[in-house]
């Protein structure tokens, strides 16, 4: 008896194994299907066309409830960027997370979703006037100011005691992409720390009759590993607060938590951050002999990212002189993360198997830089017609989705428990005409 054949007898699949971590929870193979929350990859791509961002809602809950239980104490915000859509602000709403936004737009989706004003918290380095006052209307309870030019203006639009915290910028290497490194100093986020103009901004927020200092944020970039940047950012964050000389209720640090793309790559230590996080903040503000303020955290890749998948349609396989390109039907408008942060991504022919072979696979756009994933093994024999996954695509996908090329941004389709639902459709030439004089 082969080993195939004798798996079964012990209860073992014989079938292909998934990356671990990459995929939303419960995929699987089932006979030469890829079923994800229930519902085969196959059925999705003929129902919903390609490409197809499939979001997984198991995963998102079960995601954001590991934060809640985590962190029994502190406030879980969901980074409502990562994944703008009202429906998944109505399952974070549910769960009892906060949100935050960082514009009118993102705001008005939150409304949408009939989100609690009362656990909505607004960001940005910009906040255009338009931001602030929707977010005034609202009732927002929390405005994270970032300059000085912005907290004269809130100033001046807030009615009395608006709460407000203020964005540090506090000098710490998260060791990320330049691009998403957002704690180090010398840059367009927050106040620094280092030249005193945290110190200072602190003032005049205090300085405002309509305004009430309530906390202190920081952010130090995305796709964070290590837990030890976010314990600097707490050691410094809690200098600052000891310094301040006034009363920090709330000390938020961000979101960032990192979630893998490539096999073997880890997935956020979670517990660990509770446990050195809460350690070390208390071991500081008793050293500083500050009250402990309450934490904020603000998750969203870390939630969403691996409860996505992105189904794509082979249309043409072209052998180059050293590459063979497989082109699909989306590509950099679905998903630019490549050519932004060099992001790679695992890609797996749904259908059937077969010997492997590395190709390149490609996007659609007028772009030579248009590649989704370089030297990846698919089955040597994969042609037009073929539905290709990609998993860990939920966070800055639908997000960052452009329609370059006049490309109808893909629908994302809510799975679970072997039902399918789009809670964003797909955009049609009708959406995209309607802009046009
Ligand atoms: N809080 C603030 C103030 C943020 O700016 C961000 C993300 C988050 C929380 C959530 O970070 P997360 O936990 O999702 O890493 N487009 C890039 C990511 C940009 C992140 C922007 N800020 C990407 O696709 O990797």
């Amino acid at each position: 008896m082969t080993l195939a054949e004798l798996l079964p007898s012990i209860g073992c699949s014989t079938e292909p194994v998934l990356e671990e971590g990459l995929w939303p929870d419960g995929t699987h193979v089932s006979g030469s299907d890829l079923v994800i929350g229930g519902v085969p990859a196959t059925r999705l791509a003929a129902q919903f066309g390609t490409p197809c961002q499939v979001l997984d809602e198991m995963t998102v809950r079960r995601r954001a409830q590991a934060f809640t239980a985590a962190l029994p104490d502190a406030e879980v915000v969901f980074a409502g960027k990562s994944l703008p859509c009202p429906e998944v602000y109505r399952w974070m709403a549910s769960l009892g997370l906060s949100l935050d936004v960082s514009s009118a737009g993102e705001l008005a989706l939150a409304r949408a979703a009939g989100f609690p004003a009362s656990r909505i918290v607004l960001h940005g380095n910009v906040k255009t006037g338009e931001d602030l006052k929707a977010a005034l209307e609202y009732g927002v309870s929390r405005i994270v100011v970032d300059s000085f030019d912005e907290i004269a203006q809130l100033g001046a639009l807030a009615r009395h005691g608006q709460h407000v915290m203020i964005r540090v910028t506090p000098g710490v290497d998260a060791h990320t992409h330049a691009a998403i490194a957002t704690g180090v100093e010398d840059q367009k986020f927050g106040f620094s720390l280092a030249s005193g103009a945290a110190l200072e901004a602190v003032l005049r927020v205090v300085e405002q009759p309509s305004l009430r200092l309530v906390g202190l944020h920081c952010h130090i970039g995305s796709q964070v590993r290590h837990v030890a940047s976010y314990e600097e950012a707490v050691r410094r964050m809690v200098g600052l607060i000891a310094s301040c000389g006034v009363r920090i209720e709330q000390l938020d640090l961000g979101g960032g938590f990192c979630a893998p793309y490539l096999p073997g790559e880890p997935s956020f230590d979670l517990f660990g951050f509770a446990q050195r996080v809460r350690g070390t903040l208390n071991y500081e503000c008793r050293l500083h002999r500050v009250p402990v303020p309450r934490v904020l955290v603000e998750p969203g890749r870390a939630i969403v990212a691996n409860a996505g998948v992105t189904l794509y349609r082979v249309c043409a396989v072209k052998r180059g002189v050293s590459r063979t390109f497989v082109a699909v039907d989306g590509g950099m408008s679905d998903n630019p993360r490549p050519a932004l942060y060099g992001a790679q991504y695992v890609v797996r022919l749904v259908g059937r198997g077969g010997k492997l072979h590395p190709v390149t696979v490609v996007g659609r756009h007028c772009e030579a830089g248009d590649v989704l994933a370089e030297n990846v093994p698919l089955p040597a024999d994969v042609h037009a017609g073929d539905v290709l996954a990609v998993p860990a695509t939920g966070a800055y996908h639908h997000a960052l989705a452009s329609n370059y090329n006049q490309v109808g941004r893909p629908p994302v389709v809510a799975v679970a428990d072997g039902t399918a639902r789009p809670i964003v459709r797909r955009e049609t030439e009708e959406d995209l005409l309607r802009r046009y004089a």
